[in-house]
C-alpha cells in the first residue's frame, strides 16, 4: 500500500493506492472522519456495482444509499446532476452527508460535482475504478459535466476527503481501457519522472498482466507526479499546464473524430507522438530519446489507426479550451522526465508534427497472400 499526500492551499488529503482497499472502506472512513457519517450515498454505475457492489458494501454496518449513473459520456450532463441532487434531497441528504464516487472518471467527475454543489458542498470520497481515474481524474479536485457545446465546460474545484485507488478492481477492466489509461502514466513519466519511464519499460509484461505490485508502483508514481504538480499549482495558472502534454493534439483528435473512435488515453497517445516529433525537430529531445518514447507509447497504447487530414486536426488544436487569448500553448518534453510550456509553435511546425503522427496512424494496406 502506498500513501500520497495532496496538499494545496484549499485541501489536504491522502491518496491510497494498493490492492484490497474497497473491502475495508468503512473502517477507513471512520478513522478519517472520527465517525461514520449518518447518511452515506454511493454514486456508481450499474455494471460496476454488479461486479464490485458486494465487496464494496461488505465493510459497512448499514448499507449505504446507492445512486446510479448510466455509463457513457452522454450521461455526464447537468440533467444527470439535477436528477441525482433531487434523489439525495428526497432521501434525506443533509450537510453532514458523505458522497462516495465509485466508478471511472465519469462517475468521479459527476459525483464530485454533485458533492460540490449539494447544499453548497458536502464531503466526498473518490474510489476510482478505471486506471485513468486512479492515476488522473480522481486526484486534483476538478469536477464537472459536459454541455452540448463542449466537454467539461461546467464544473468546480472540490477536493475529496480521501482517494482510495484499489488496484484489485482493475482486474475486470477491459484491456483497451487499461491500455488507454496507461498512456497517462507514460505521460507522467515523460514530463516528470524518468524512473517511471524506465520502470514501465522494464516491467511491461507484469503491468499488462495486472500484477498487483507492478500496478501499485505504476499508479502510485503517476499519482505522486500529479499530486506534486497540483500541490504547486492547484488552479492551473502555471506548472499544472504541463499535465497537458500530448493533450493539445489529443483533444483535437477527439474533437474531429467526434469522440467516437478514440478513447481519451488513445488520443493522448497519438498526441504525445506528435508533440515528441515537434520536440525532436526543435532539439529538446534527441533522436534516441524520441525512438525510445515512441516505442513505449506504441507498446502500451495499441493505438487505433486513423484516416484524417492534417490541416483539419491542426486547425482543431486552436479550439482547445486550455488556450487563453488565442495563444496556442504547447507542452514540450525537455529530455525524459522534464517538460516546459511554449507559446511560439508556428502553424507549419504544428502541421508537420500532425502529418508525422497521421502517417504513423494511417491504416496499413492489407497484405495480399502470395503463394
Ligand atoms: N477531473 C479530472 O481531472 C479529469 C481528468 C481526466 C479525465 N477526466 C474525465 O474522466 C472521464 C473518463 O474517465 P474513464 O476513462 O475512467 O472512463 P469511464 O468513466 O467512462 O469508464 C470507462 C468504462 O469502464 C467501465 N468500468 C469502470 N471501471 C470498471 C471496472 N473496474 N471493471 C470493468 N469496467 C469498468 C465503465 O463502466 C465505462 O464503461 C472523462 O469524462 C474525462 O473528461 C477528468
Ligand atoms: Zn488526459
Amino acid at each position: 500500500m502506498q500513501t500520497i499526500r495532496v496538499e494545496t492551499p484549499s485541501a489536504k488529503y491522502d491518496v491510497l493506492a494498493g490492492s484490497g482497499l474497497i473491502e475495508s472502506l468503512a473502517p477507513r472512513i471512520h478513522r478519517l472522519a472520527g465517525r461514520l457519517p449518518r447518511r452515506i450515498f454511493v454514486l456508481t454505475s450499474p455494471p460496476i456495482w454488479a461486479l464490485w457492489g458486494q465487496a464494496f458494501e461488505a465493510s459497512f454496518p448499514e448499507p449505504p444509499t446507492i445512486l446510479f449513473l448510466e455509463p457513457g459520456e452522454k450521461h455526464k450532463t447537468l440533467a444527470s446532476v439535477e436528477k441525482l441532487l433531487r434523489q439525495i434531497a428526497r432521501t434525506g441528504g443533509d450537510r453532514g452527508s458523505l458522497l462516495i464516487a465509485f466508478g471511472g472518471g465519469i462517475v468521479g467527475d459527476v459525483g464530485g460535482f454533485v458533492a460540490a454543489i449539494y447544499m453548497r458542498g458536502i464531503a466526498c470520497i473518490q474510489v476510482p475504478t478505471t486506471f485513468l481515474a486512479q492515476v488522473d481524474s480522481s486526484v486534483g479536485g476538478k469536477t464537472g459535466v459536459n454541455l452540448p457545446e463542449g466537454k467539461n465546460l461546467v464544473g468546480s474545484f472540490h477536493h475529496p476527503l480521501a482517494v482510495f485507488a484499489d488496484t484489485a478492481v482493475l482486474g475486470t477492466l477491459p484491456d483497451r481501457e487499461l491500455r488507454a489509461g496507461l498512456m497517462e502514466s507514460v505521460k507522467a513519466g515523460i514530463i516528470r519522472d524518468r524512473a517511471l519511464v524506465r520502470f514501465m519499460e522494464e516491467h511491461a509484461d507484469e503491468i499488462l498482466a495486472r500484477d498487483a505490485g507492478a500496478l501499485e508502483k505504476t499508479i502510485a508514481s503517476s499519482i505522486r507526479m500529479k499530486a506534486g504538480v497540483v500541490n504547486k499549482d492547484e488552479r492551473e495558472t502555471g506548472l499544472r499546464m504541463i499535465l497537458n502534454f500530448g493533450h493539445t493534439i489529443g483533444h483535437a483528435l477527439e474533437q474531429v473524430t467526434r469522440y467516437k473512435i478514440l478513447l481519451h488515453g488513445e488520443a493522448v497517445g497519438w498526441g504525445m507522438i506528435g508533440a515528441l516529433y515537434l520536440a525532436r525537430q526543435r532539439g529538446t529531445i534527441s533522436n534516441q530519446q524520441f525512438d525510445r518514447l515512441e516505442r513505449l507509447i506504441h507498446f502500451y497504447g495499441r493505438l487505433p489507426q486513423l484516416n484524417l487530414h492534417a490541416k483539419r486536426v491542426a486547425m482543431a488544436t486552436g479550439t482547445d479550451k486550455k488556450n487563453v487569448g488565442g495563444v496556442r500553448r504547447f507542452v514540450l518534453p525537455l529530455g525524459i522526465g522534464d517538460a516546459g510550456v511554449v507559446e511560439d509553435v508556428s502553424p507549419q511546425e504544428l502541421e508537420a508534427a500532425v502529418q508525422y503522427m497521421l502517417a504513423c496512424a494511417q491504416p496499413k494496406p492489407q497484405k495480399t497472400r502470395t503463394k
